[in-house]
């Protein structure tokens, strides 16, 4: 037997409970996992309040990503052996907060040596976002010029590290000087406190009139508005997300005169349809790992059976970097 965290109905994170299940025995394509740590994620939150885009059947565990080590092979896997040292691409489909998981080995990707499980759970989307946003949807050239609104956040310090290491100049913007001090120790080149400081003023500033070419927004509301004004000629506004809980209406004739582009990003959706290119993303992903250009930021983390403190400390933003469940 072993425990999952699952949600059997919509509401607050203490909707979650603690269940006691059966191993399943792994079929020929697939792995059964004993799981170190699991990611906690923003859209974790939604998938209990039910407002996620993803809606999967009662019950399910809102995770999306763990680490673990191999501890069963399908008799058809070739490319993993016991013990191996893995990380999991959940999704919505399997048990993200759990202490052993059965799924597809395609969904598993070797942990590389010297990162630890603590990291490894919680690499594969934050890191994913930040590279399908930046280089997929944003096509980022060296040189441009990147802001990064929610820069304290899981995907905001990952995006962070990344523009800097693809070679941009990074401004980054967040809610406390408490939290810009941790995001400028992890590269950025200037900050923004978006509640004591004009937002669109200081974008026009630090960029010399000129605007950003690239926003990554993880927040929306007044920030987005002040990126339509601060957006540079054939910018590019990537709409990762909205942590303010404000969806923002975009003025077309804005957008005309700018020359701007406003551009979807959904690593999720992306990742299910061309399973290949998001492989492929997240080797050049681990390369700049192994470089040392990327290094994931975990600011705290709690116990699995604590799930609901975690995703508590999330919601109401007590976190800097990632938050990971340890088992
Ligand atoms: N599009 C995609 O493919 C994709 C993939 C993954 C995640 N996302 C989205 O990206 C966003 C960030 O996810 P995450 O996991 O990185 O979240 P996170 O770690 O909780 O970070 C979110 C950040 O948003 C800021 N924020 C501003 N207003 C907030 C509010 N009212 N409540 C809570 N936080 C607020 C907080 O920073 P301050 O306290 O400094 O303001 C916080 O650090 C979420 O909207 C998530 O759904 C999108």
């Amino acid at each position: 037997m072993h425990k999952v965290i699952r949600c059997h109905k919509y509401g607050e994170p203490n909707v979650l409970q603690i269940d006691e299940l059966e191993s399943r025995v792994p079929g020929p394509e697939e792995i059964r996992v004993r799981l170190h740590a699991c990611s906690v994620n923003f859209p974790d939150i939604l998938s209990c309040a039910g407002t996620y885009q993803d809606k999967p059947a009662f019950p399910f565990s809102p995770g999306r990503e763990s680490a673990g080590e191999i501890i069963e092979c399908g008799n058809s896997v070739k490319n993993f052996v016991l013990g191996d040292r893995v990380m999991l691409w959940c999704g919505s489909e399997y048990d993200g907060y759990a202490e052993e998981i059965t799924l597809p080995a395609s969904r598993a990707f070797p942990v590389p040596p010297g990162m630890d499980y603590v990291q490894a759970a919680g690499f594969m989307l934050v890191y994913g976002t930040a590279w399908h946003g930046l280089m997929d949807c944003g096509n980022l050239v060296s040189g441009e010029t990147v802001v990064v609104h929610g820069a304290s956040g899981g995907v905001g310090l990952a995006a962070v590290q990344l523009a800097k290491a693809m070679g941009a100049i990074v401004i980054a913007s967040a809610g406390s000087d408490e939290k810009l001090k941790i995001v400028s120790s992890q590269g950025a080149d200037h900050l923004i406190n978006y509640n004591t400081e004009d937002t669109r003023q200081r974008m026009k500033d630090l960029t010399e009139g000129k605007g950003a070419n690239i926003v990554f927004d993880t927040v929306g509301g007044k920030v987005f508005n002040a990126s339509l004004s601060a957006i540079a000629k054939e910018g590019r506004i990537l709409i990762v997300g909205f942590t303010s809980g404000e969806h923002s209406k975009a003025p077309t004739n804005i957008i005309l005169v700018k020359w701007a582009s406003l551009i979807s990003v959904r690593f999720g959706q992306f990742s299910r349809i061309y399973p290949e290119r998001t492989r492929k993303n997240h080797d050049n992903l681990i390369t700049l790992y192994e470089a040392g250009q990327l290094n994931p930021y975990v600011g705290k983390t709690y116990k699995l059976v604590d799930a609901v403190d975690a995703l508590d400390a999330l919601k109401s933003r007590q976190i800097t970097g990632k938050v990971i469940l340890v088992i």
